[in-house]
């Protein structure tokens, strides 16, 4: 038998406990020994709760007792998740967590220090929910030389988005809703303002290119500008607004690389598989330059989902026991280039009168007009670099709003 404690018995943490309790015949056999959890560390108690007999207080019960081969840490937040997670490593514990945030800022750290020790850190959930892109990328696509990793990161945001697109909800009732069905963060604005879906691609981006992409230097845009107009003009124009996050490499014509990567609103085309990704539901593009395009889709945040990655990884964790998996994650950091130079069109709201106007100035592939909103035009302006386009907007001084196009 193989123990287990699991730091957190919030959101993931009980889904955790609900997986190993619901499939733990299926589990025992996939892990090739019985797995039980010991331990559940949490500041509060949980009378009439069946796992109140195994709640702890004090995490060094956890860390003294050899009998814990893996803890599982899905408290979230740096602290002391960090200090934790560390702790455990350092005690010959593997480790297998949802924590993006950790993950993105510590991650080649620890995964280093668990190689020393001959244990595994491991954070399937922490991308994409119950998504496999983590394993994947760490194991089927080795053969790969990976120019690009890019989709839709983040549940609650998907969620509002599809709301709003689909039922005209307001963008709070939405959020509120996101929080009941256990898709939100604690403090929602990692979500709505773009920064969980930031440390996610900074994660995936770190995987792929094997050095670490730090999150702090991704451009990084939420979703709280986008407003009902801008959705009622987007499905007149046949598009659906999604939070793209992207990572991708150039290779220059002398050999060098350049890398870039961004966390933002996009319109999609009717027609490109991320149009249809809605509600909850994440999808991750992969491109490797022999395999071509590959796409990864399903339950990107909730419950079980997530906790059922956590527990896959716990499986992994307890078939590797004494084996640290190699993982290609180095600690220097990549050098992301500036966006600026990014060629695309953008969709503009500019005031009805002004249409003309700045059909010419942009140089717009399409205009669209709204019966709901006869006071504005919406235009899908020509491909143009990016900094030329904040250029003309400013000159213009009427464009109420713009997103970028994906392509
Ligand atoms: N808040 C996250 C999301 C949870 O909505 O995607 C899953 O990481």
């Amino acid at each position: 038998m193989v123990n287990i404690a699991v730091l957190g018995y919030g959101t993931v943490g009980s889904g955790v406990v609900r997986v190993l309790t619901t499939n733990q015949e299926k589990i025992d056999k996939k892990a090739g020994v019985p797995v039980r959890i010991k331990y559940v560390l949490d500041l509060r108690d949980f009378p009439g709760d069946p796992v109140q007999e195994k709640i702890v207080h004090d995490y060094n019960v956890i860390l003294n007792d050899p009998e814990i081969k893996v803890v599982v840490e899905v408290m979230g937040g740096l602290k002391p998740a960090y200090d934790f997670t560390k702790a455990a490593i350092m005690a010959g514990k593997s480790v297998c967590t949802s924590n993006k945030e950790l993950v993105a800022e510590y991650g080649s750290e620890l995964l280093e220090l668990a190689r020393e020790k001959n244990v595994n850190y491991m954070f399937e959930a922490s991308c994409g929910g119950g998504i496999p892109v983590i394993r994947p990328l760490n194991s089927s696509l080795t053969a790969e030389d990976i120019d690009e990793v890019s989709g839709i990161l983040n549940g609650t945001t998907n969620y509002i988005l599809s709301e709003m697109t689909e039922k005209g909800s307001d963008f709070n009732d939405a959020l509120k809703e996101a929080k009941a069905l256990g898709y939100a963060e604690r403090n929602p604005e990692a979500d709505v303002e773009g920064y969980d879906a930031c440390r996610k691609i900074a994660i995936l981006s770190s995987l792929a290119f094997g050095k670490t992409v730090k999150y702090s230097k991704i451009h990084t845009e939420g979703i709280t500008k986008i407003t009902p107009e801008d959705i009622t003009f987007a499905k007149e124009a046949d598009m659906a607004i999604k939070l793209l996050a992207s990572a991708y490499k150039d290779v220059k014509e002398d050999g060098t690389e350049d890398y870039y990567a961004m966390v933002a609103p996009f319109l999609v085309r009717h027609g490109h598989p991320l149009y249809n990704v809605n509600g909850v539901f994440n999808a991750v593009f992969i491109h490797g330059n022999m395999l071509g395009d590959t796409m990864f889709y399903g339950s990107g945040a909730g419950s079980t989902p997530t906790a059922s990655a956590v527990v896959a990884d716990v499986v992994d964790a307890v078939r590797h026991l004494n084996r640290s998996l190699y993982v290609f994650w180095d600690q220097d950091e990549l050098t992301l280039s500036d966006n600026g130079s990014h060629v695309r069109p953008f969709f503009i709201r500019v005031p009805a009168e002004k249409k003309e106007e700045a059909a010419k100035l942009f140089n717009a592939e399409k205009t669209v007009e709204s019966s709901d909103i006869p006071s504005e035009a919406a235009l899908i302006t020509a491909f143009m670099q990016e900094n030329e386009f904040r250029k003309k907007c400013e000159e213009a001084g009427y464009v109420i709003s713009s997103i970028r196009v994906n392509v």
